[in-house]
């Protein structure tokens, strides 16, 4: 086995997760997905093509009708692209792992925004890169902040790939328009490829579709890949179906590498996938609607609590918060879940930027369930 492997510091949201998830009065909001299901519609769209026997292997970059209708999707709420620049991956986190594979190896460098979601950071160091990461910073408020310069900054020539992800996971964080021109035209200046990944640009509460992408502004020649997924939009989390936008004629090498990883998407679940885009705006509209509604009503009841910091979101599916006293952020979440019923994810499993913070999913069906929580959590800190 490579050392570097062995080495490696696990999970520690599947850490904290796994302490818990076979008591079933634990409340658990520690992943990133809602207590939905996905639409029914999507699920006989499956069902149907299961019924139909398409069980075989396809095409390495996806089926071509979802290549095309993802093609539309992204150009309803970006600049146009073509569906050759789409590739239809085995889940959001594959398609960062291929952008990856074909961007980085061993003695390589990229700059990483942090704190963030640890596959972002862990994925290049399983190759031997070496991750630079960019702090943001929390404000009085708990509100997280970019320095731009600083990020400007560290990314140079040397630097192999800029790894971002806006909205970002798990802070809310979200780069600005005029941020994103700023990191394209210096990334285009020092040959730095921008790996984009806006999984969470739909689970937007600034106003708009969306939240800014690159997309918006980048051309099909820029070194530029954004990588999405079903999974939060369309409620697909079990269903593993992501894609990418990739730069023109950059497609036949990402074939390749789905070949060697997973060889295709299988056709039942991108059946599933070409439902969901049919569902239309107003089935992610809805979702977005409810969740500011949960949003809304944790955040206010968060705020109520003495020695919790928590800034309202912009985007994503979680509130960022830090209680005073508890620096140790694991010990805490593994405290809450032990003793009082409760299932956060812990600050520090995003990166050390994140250390005495916690990671509250919102996105609940039943608000009772976030009410309870914040009960528990009340209790916990002896309010
Ligand atoms: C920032 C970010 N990127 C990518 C993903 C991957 O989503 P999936 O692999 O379910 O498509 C997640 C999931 O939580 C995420 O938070």
């Amino acid at each position: 086995m490579r050392d570097l492997v062995v080495a490696m510091q696990g999970s520690r949201i599947r850490e904290v997760a796994d302490a818990g998830l076979k008591n079933p009065d634990v409340l658990a909001f520690w992943f990133g997905e809602s207590d939905e299901a996905t639409p029914l519609a999507v699920r006989e769209a499956a069902v149907r093509s299961l019924e139909r026997g398409e069980t075989f292997y396809g095409h390495n970059l996806g089926l071509p009708e979802l290549r095309d209708a993802l093609a539309r999707y992204t150009s309803g709420l970006h600049r146009p692209v073509d569906a050759g620049r789409i590739a239809v991956t085995s889940s959001g986190v594959s398609a960062l792992m291929l952008a990856t594979e074909l961007l980085v190896g061993a003695g390589d460098e990229v700059v990483a925004v942090a704190p963030v979601w640890p596959n972002l950071t862990q994925q290049p160091a399983v190759m031997g890169t070496r991750v630079r990461r960019v702090a943001l910073a929390p404000d009085a408020g708990g509100a997280w902040r970019l320095d731009l310069r600083a990020l400007i900054d560290a990314i140079g020539a040397q630097t192999k790939v800029l790894l971002v992800n806006s909205p970002n996971n798990p802070t809310g964080w979200t780069l600005t328009r005029d941020e994103q021109q700023a990191l394209l035209s210096h990334c285009r200046r020092t040959g730095t490829w921008i790996v984009a990944d806006e999984v969470y640009e739909r689970m937007w509460f600034g106003g708009g579709r969306c939240a800014p992408s690159f997309l918006d502004l980048a051309t099909s020649g820029d070194r530029l890949i954004v990588v999405h997924s079903f999974s939060k939009s369309f409620l697909m989390t079990g269903w593993r179906l992501g894609w990418m936008v990739l730069p023109d004629g950059v497609g036949p090498q990402v074939g390749k590498l789905i070949e060697f990883n997973t060889s295709c998407a299988p056709e039942f679940v991108q059946r599933g996938g070409l439902a969901a885009l049919a569902l239309g705006d107003s089935f992610v509209e809805g979702l977005v609607q409810r969740l500011r509604a949960c949003r809304d009503l944790l955040l206010a009841q968060l705020r109520e609590l003495p020695g919790v910091t928590v800034a309202v979101p912009d985007g994503g599916l979680y509130a960022f918060l830090r209680i005073e006293a508890h620096a140790d952020s694991l010990a805490l979440a593994k405290t809450l879940v032990a003793e009082h019923g409760l299932g956060l994810a812990p600050g520090v499993a995003f990166g050390p930027e994140g250390e005495g913070w916690l990671r509250w999913c919102f996105a609940s069906r039943e608000r009772e369930r976030l009410a309870l929580g914040v009960s528990r959590l009340a209790r916990a800190l002896g309010l």
